[in-house]
This record gives C-alpha cells, sequence and structure tokens, in this order.
C-alpha cells in the first residue's frame, strides 16, 4: 500500500462525537463527565478516529442538555473542571486526537448574567438590548411576530417586569430557557470573540458552531408567514426572517479570521440545516471549513436518493473547494439501526421516524453497510458515539424519564431526542454496564438487551459492528484511494446499486436491492459489511482493491 498524501487533516477527518452526558460517568453521578471521557481516550484512539467533537460541558441549568450556558469559559462542575478538560486537551493530543468543542452563540440560558440583568433593568435598558426584548402586539398580550421555535410553539416567551406587571416579551429560537442574543450588539460580537479565543488558546483544535443558521435576524423583524399551530422545518423555507439570513456570515467571518490567526491548522464546522441549495454558502472560503451534511443523514436507504445527495453534496461544494462531510447520526437524530429498520419512504425522506415496526437485524445489516457507504465517499465523516457499537434507537423510555425540552413544548406528543441520548454501554452484563459505578441509574436508563453490545464483547468478535469500524477506519488512513477527493461512478451497476471508484485501485460497492449482485471482476474484497462471496447480498456493502490502474473518473 502507498502512502497517502499530506492534506490539512480536516479535510477528510473523521470526527467522532462524543454527546458528553452519555459517554462516560468518571464521578459516579451517572452523568457522563469530562474525566470519564479522559479515561476511553485510548478506546477512541484504537477504534481508530481522527477528532472529537465534545458537546457542551460548560455551566448550566440543563433546560437543554447543556446547550443553555451560564458561562462560556468554564466548566459545570457536573462535568468536572478547566484543569480536566486542559488534561483532555493534552492526553488527546498526545494519542494523535484532536479535539473540537461546541460554540453556542446563537443563545445563553436564561440564567446567564446577560440576561439577568436584562430581566432586572426593565424595557428600554441597555441591558436588554443583548437580547431581542420587545413589546407584544394587540395591547402586548400577543407575540411580537408569527416566529415559531425548534421546539415547538411560539419564539417568543412574556417576561414579568421588575414592577411584577406582564411586561415585553423575549425571542427564543430553541426553549424559552434558551433566549437568542442579538448579534448586533457589539458587546455580543466582543464577547464572542473572546469565547472563541478562550478555547483556541486553550488549545482547542476547532469549534462546531450550534444552530448557525438562528444566529442573525432580518431587521424589523417580521412576520415571517407561518400560520397556527406552524412547525420548524427550516431545510424549507426560503427567506425566513430568522433563519439563514445573509448577516449570518459576517459573523462566521469574524471567527474565521480569529482562527486562521492560530497556527496548526483550527477548524470550525457548522450545524446548518438549510435549504441544500443553501449549505454551501456556510463553507465558503472564508467561513467554516466544514459544514454537517443532513441531506445525508435524512435520504432514505434506497440507491436513488443516496446517490442523488452524493452527487448534489459534491457537485455543490466542488467549485468553491471544501469537503463534504457524511454524516449518519447525532444527538438530535434518532439512531440510523432504527431509522433504517423500518419501510423506506419513497417521496417523502422526513417519514422513516413513523409507528411503522421494527426490524432492528434489517437496520443494523443496513447500518453496518451505510458505514462502509459513508467512510469511503471523499471528505470527512462523523461518527456518533455508539453507532460504532450498532446502537438502536431507545424508543421505550418510559414517560416519566424524558428530558428533552421538545417532549414538553409539544404537548408531550413529539417524545424528542432522549432515545438517541442513551448512556453508552461498555462492559458487564447489566446496566449501567460499566457507562457508571455499579449500583447507580445512569440519567436515562438502559435497556437491558445491550449486554450483547457492549464495547467490551465487541472489541474481541472480529465480526462485531466495533470491529467493522475498526478495520475501515485503519483502511481508510492505509489506501491512497481514500485520501483522494474525487469519485466515479461505474455506469453498468444496476438501479439498486451504488458502486464508485477511487482513485488509485479502490472501489466501493454498496447492495441496495433486493437480488444478490455478482462480484465477479469488480475486484478483491477487502472489508464486508457482511457475509459476502462470489456475491454480494442485499443491504451489503464491500469494499474492493481494483487493479490498481486508474480509473477515468466521471464527475458527478
Ligand atoms: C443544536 C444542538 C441541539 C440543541 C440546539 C439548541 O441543534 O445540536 O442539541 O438543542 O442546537 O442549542
Amino acid at each position: 500500500m502507498g502512502s497517502v498524501p499530506a492534506q490539512p487533516w480536516w479535510r477528510r477527518a473523521v470526527v467522532y462525537e462524543v454527546y458528553l452526558r452519555s459517554f462516560s460517568d468518571a464521578s459516579g453521578d451517572g452523568l457522563g463527565d469530562v474525566g470519564g471521557l479522559r479515561a476511553r481516550l485510548p478506546y477512541l484512539a484504537e477504534l481508530g478516529v481522527d477528532a472529537l467533537w465534545v458537546t457542551p460541558c460548560y455551566p448550566s441549568p440543563m433546560a437543554d442538555g447543556g446547550y443553555d450556558i451560564t458561562d462560556h469559559t468554564d466548566v459545570d462542575p457536573r462535568f468536572g473542571t478547566l484543569a480536566d478538560v486542559d488534561a483532555l486537551l493534552d492526553e488527546a493530543h498526545a494519542l494523535g486526537l484532536r479535539v473540537v468543542v461546541d460554540l453556542v452563540a446563537n443563545h445563553t440560558s436564561e440564567q446567564h448574567p446577560w440576561f439577568r440583568a436584562a430581566l432586572a433593568a426593565g424595557p428600554g435598558a441597555p441591558e436588554r438590548a443583548r437580547y431581542f426584548f420587545r413589546d407584544g402586539r394587540a395591547g402586548g398580550d400577543e407575540p411580537p411576530n408569527d416566529w415559531v421555535s425548534a421546539f415547538g410553539g411560539p419564539a417568543w416567551t412574556r417576561v414579568r417586569e421588575p414592577d411584577g406587571r406582564p411586561g415585553q416579551w423575549y425571542l427564543h429560537t430553541f426553549a424559552p430557557e434558551q433566549p437568542d442574543v442579538d448579534w448586533g450588539d457589539a458587546a455580543v460580537q466582543q464577547a464572542y470573540d473572546d469565547v472563541v479565543r478562550f478555547w483556541l488558546d486553550r488549545g482547542a483544535d476547532g469549534l462546531r458552531v450550534d444552530a448557525a443558521p438562528a444566529m442573525a435576524k432580518k431587521p424589523g423583524l417580521p412576520d415571517a408567514g407561518h400560520g397556527p399551530g406552524a412547525r420548524f422545518d427550516s431545510r424549507r423555507w426560503t427567506d425566513s426572517p430568522h433563519w439563514d439570513v445573509d448577516d449570518v456570515h459576517a459573523i462566521l467571518r469574524r471567527w474565521r479570521a480569529i482562527g486562521d490567526g492560530y497556527p496548526g491548522d483550527r477548524v470550525f464546522v457548522s450545524e446548518a440545516v438549510v435549504r441544500p441549495e443553501r449549505l454551501s454558502r456556510y463553507v465558503r472560503p472564508d467561513e467554516m471549513h466544514t459544514t454537517f451534511n443532513f441531506d445525508f443523514l435524512i435520504a432514505p436507504w434506497r440507491a436513488g436518493p443516496l446517490r442523488e445527495v452524493i452527487d448534489r453534496t459534491i457537485a455543490g461544494l466542488r467549485p468553491i473547494g471544501a469537503p463534504p462531510t457524511w454524516v449518519l447520526s447525532s444527538h438530535d437524530e434518532t439512531r440510523h439501526v432504527t431509522r433504517y429498520a423500518r419501510p423506506q419512504p419513497g417521496a417523502d425522506p422526513a417519514a422513516p421516524d413513523g409507528d411503522a415496526p421494527v426490524d432492528l437485524e434489517l437496520g443494523l445489516r443496513r447500518a453496518r453497510a451505510a458505514a462502509l457507504l459513508s467512510l469511503a465517499l471523499p471528505g470527512g465523516a462523523y461518527v456518533y458515539q455508539g453507532e460504532e457499537l450498532g446502537l438502536p434507537e431507545v424508543e421505550d423510555l418510559p414517560e416519566e424519564v424524558l428530558q428533552d425540552p421538545t417532549w414538553l413544548r409539544s404537548g408531550h406528543t413529539v417524545r424528542g431526542r432522549d432515545g438517541c441520548r442513551v448512556p453508552l454501554a461498555w462492559s458487564g452484563d447489566t446496566p449501567p454496564f460499566g457507562f457508571t459505578a455499579p449500583g447507580v441509574q445512569p440519567w436515562l436508563p438502559q435497556p437491558a438487551a445491550w449486554a450483547v453490545l457492549t464495547a467490551e464483547r465487541q472489541r474481541t468478535d472480529p465480526d462485531s459492528t466495533w470491529s467493522l469500524y475498526r478495520d475501515a477506519l485503519a483502511l481508510r488512513r492505509q489506501l491512497p484511494g481514500l485520501a483522494a477527493e474525487e469519485l466515479g461512478w461505474d455506469a453498468d451497476a444496476g438501479a439498486d446499486v451504488l458502486s464508485f471508484r477511487r482513485a488509485p485501485g479502490f472501489r466501493c460497492l454498496v447492495n441496495l436491492g433486493e437480488q444478490p449482485v455478482g462480484l465477479a471482476g469488480r475486484g478483491r474484497v477487502l472489508l464486508a459489511s457482511g457475509p459476502v462471496s462470489d456475491v454480494l447480498p442485499p443491504d451489503t456493502a464491500v469494499w474492493l482493491a481494483t487493479d490498481g490502474r486508474r480509473p477515468d473518473l466521471r464527475s458527478p
């Protein structure tokens, strides 16, 4: 095997998402923490990822799992200390792992000193200018406009003024405990510059920009045209006054300029759920380096839609030179083992989370094939903790343990995201499976059935999902074909098959149909997501070494 040409690390990095609350608990309180993550760093190095993205560990009342922050430059005692984070950075770097931290700049916690000061100061006070305080309509009793919250209901909440009377309203794109800051305010801009510098100075290799499209609002805060009961649907909105407004990009450029002043290839990745054709704007050369690809995540397990997303992603990013990313799961989405365990939708890609019964064996088979697909595509990839164990969504959490604000805000109709956030199963035969100290209840209960899915078991089983990820990640580092930035589709593959080449000498074949596909003449099997012979069974993917000749690459 040849050597892989040098590129900035982030152009093809595999980044492992650590959802800190649910990763590993060292303190024994049932909540994951920085100490737990430090203890597991060798596991991540052995798995073979390049970097970690660690979700917020900042002081927080935890109204939204830590995405409601009271101090962006400190660590919540439940998660550890700043010294723990410094040690985490050092230890990760010593193992060759980069660390990306979360930057939540659209909103603070309602307990943030700024917001408390704003409430105390009353209408018209300069303290209110850091947020969006407005008078209500209809004599003050109706919200100032029709904007909706991502967690359901109106995006406005009315406050009680210092004199005790109902008063102004404030804007919150997410939960009421997460007031949006006003990026038109110079103090806000300056404070976040300092936050970015604070983490880069400490040695973070990058920042993941939370809810990037929310950060700018159209001047005057005009109505969006949302009818009564409208749902938040930012992938479909055009010209929204509160999402993907062009002024967002000035903020991203500001941070990029700061990051570029640091040595060592620091990286910004944006979370931007926008219309597909608007995504590339977030990764223009002076903005974010990469952005999550949610279109890939929501595509159904069907060859046509997947190929379309892959082509659209690559074609959209090529002119600006940004690398694609491939994402299958996150702490905000139903785990893909479960998504793929349901009948796959035809026209509406948003539907697989419905109530259809699950076939988890099928879901896992597809998830394993999807892993080989996503890790064979040009660009970077994200692995959400637990997907290397093939964990399914926990769909039967008792209602009384649900904590996602979506559950409350939807009037107990949308269960929300807790089912993908159940703490990891590390070892042993019974909960808490090594996640926390024996006898301690994790913050969400783990299914007893996870006894067969623990990391401990899977690491010694060559056929496990863990071993598949480890082998794929190792090959990905070694194979020169996987370092190339282009792919070429095989024209003769058939409608239910994804078959593409990466030069030199690599082919990936994924069978999404119902019939086996012949492998003769396609190459030598390097890795397969399930048993293969001279045919590739349905819902299976394979990596092949081809003869090494440079295939002619057709542009997608
Ligand atoms: C992002 C986070 C999500 C959080 C939201 C509000 O979407 O990934 O978990 O609830 O932002 O901060």
